[in-house]
C-alpha cells in the first residue's frame, strides 16, 4: 500500500493533466471558432457599410476607397450631387479665412481649397466637423452646415474654382533631395504632377502652400492629424525634418501637369 500510494497519485496526476490538456485544446478551438465567426460578421458588416460605394463604382469618376473606415456622412455627401450655386452661398461663411478665390494664404495659416478634389474637400470638412481632424478655429463654421447636402454643395463649388498658382513655396535649398524622395515615396499616391486622386480621397498637392503642407506632414507623421492614411503616417514618421521640408518644398512647386507647368 505504502508503495502503491505514490504510484496511484502519479497516475491520478497524469490523468488530471491529460484532462487539462484536452480541456485546453477544446477551449482554444471554441475561441478560434468564435473569433472566426466574429471576423466574418465584421467583414460582412463592413461590406454592407460600403454598399453605396459599390453602386458608385459603376461610374468610374465617383469610385471611392480609403485606407481606413470612412464615416457615414462622408459616404453620404460623396453620393450626393453637389449644387455649385447653393454651394456659393454656403461658401460666403468660409471666405473670411479661405478668401473669395479659395486661395488661402501663402504663409500657410489657411490652405488653398480652390481646385481641390470634391471628395477630398468633403472628407476633410466632415472629419473636421465631427472632430476626427482637430481644427478649433474652423469647427463652429463646419458645424453650422445643415448636413451632407450642404457639405456636398460647398465642396462642389470650391473644387470648381480655378486653382491660383501663386502659392507659397519653400526656400528652394533641398530640391534635389525633394524631387528624388517624392518620386520614390509620394508619386504613387499624390501623382507625378501632384494631382492627387479623387477616387482615393488623396489631396492634390500642386498649388498648395508650402507652409501649410509642412505643418500637415509634420502633424500626420506625429499622429496629430486624425484619420490620416495609415501608409502615409508610417512614411512621414520615417523622415528627418530636413527631408520633410525638401519634400513639400518640391511639392509646392509642381503644377499638376496643367497650364502652370
Ligand atoms: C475661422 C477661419 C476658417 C473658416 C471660417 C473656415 N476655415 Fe477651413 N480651415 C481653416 C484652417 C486654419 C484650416 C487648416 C487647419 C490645419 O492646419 O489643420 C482649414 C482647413 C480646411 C480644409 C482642409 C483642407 C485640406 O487641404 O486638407 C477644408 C476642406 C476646409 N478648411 C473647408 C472649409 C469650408 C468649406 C469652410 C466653410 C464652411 C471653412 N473651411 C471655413 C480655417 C477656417
Ligand atoms: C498611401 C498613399 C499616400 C502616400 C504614399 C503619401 N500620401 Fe500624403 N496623403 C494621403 C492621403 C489619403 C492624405 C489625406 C489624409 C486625410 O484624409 O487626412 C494625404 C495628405 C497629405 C498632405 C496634406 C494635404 C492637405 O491638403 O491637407 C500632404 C502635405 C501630403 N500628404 C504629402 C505627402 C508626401 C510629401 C508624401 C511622400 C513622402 C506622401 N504624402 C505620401 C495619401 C498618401
Amino acid at each position: 500500500m505504502g508503495v502503491n500510494q505514490p504510484k496511484s497519485t502519479a497516475r491520478q496526476r497524469a490523468r488530471a493533466s491529460t484532462a487539462w490538456i484536452v480541456g485546453g485544446v477544446c477551449v482554444s478551438l471554441l475561441l478560434t471558432l468564435a473569433a472566426f465567426a466574429w471576423a466574418t460578421e465584421r467583414s460582412l458588416a463592413a461590406a454592407e457599410a460600403n454598399e453605396p460605394f459599390r453602386a458608385l463604382s459603376r461610374s468610374p469618376a465617383a469610385q471611392v476607397s480609403f485606407g481606413t473606415e470612412l464615416a457615414p456622412e462622408i459616404r453620404a455627401a460623396v453620393a450626393r450631387e453637389g449644387d455649385a450655386q447653393r454651394g456659393r452661398d454656403v461658401y460666403a461663411s468660409c471666405a473670411v479665412c479661405h478668401l473669395d478665390d479659395g486661395g488661402g494664404r501663402p504663409d500657410g495659416t489657411f490652405p488653398q481649397l480652390a481646385g481641390q478634389h470634391t471628395s477630398v474637400i468633403i472628407k476633410q470638412l466632415v472629419d473636421i466637423r465631427e472632430g476626427r481632424r482637430s481644427n478649433p478655429l474652423m469647427l463652429e463654421f463646419a458645424r453650422r452646415l445643415s448636413g451632407s447636402q450642404e457639405v456636398a454643395d460647398v465642396a462642389r463649388y470650391v473644387s470648381g474654382l480655378d486653382r491660383p498658382l501663386h502659392n507659397g513655396v519653400g526656400p528652394g535649398t533641398g530640391l534635389e533631395v525633394g524631387v528624388a524622395l517624392y518620386a520614390r515615396d509620394c508619386a504613387s499616391c499624390h501623382g507625378a504632377h501632384g494631382e492627387g486622386d479623387a477616387s482615393r480621397f488623396i489631396p492634390a498637392l500642386a498649388g498648395q502652400h508650402y507652409a501649410y503642407m509642412l505643418r500637415q506632414i509634420r502633424n500626420i507623421g506625429a499622429g496629430r492629424r486624425g484619420n490620416a492614411h495609415p501608409d502615409m503616417m508610417a512614411l512621414a514618421a520615417g523622415y528627418s525634418d530636413a527631408e520633410l521640408m525638401a519634400l513639400v518644398d518640391y511639392a509646392s512647386r509642381i503644377r499638376g501637369g496643367g497650364a502652370g507647368e
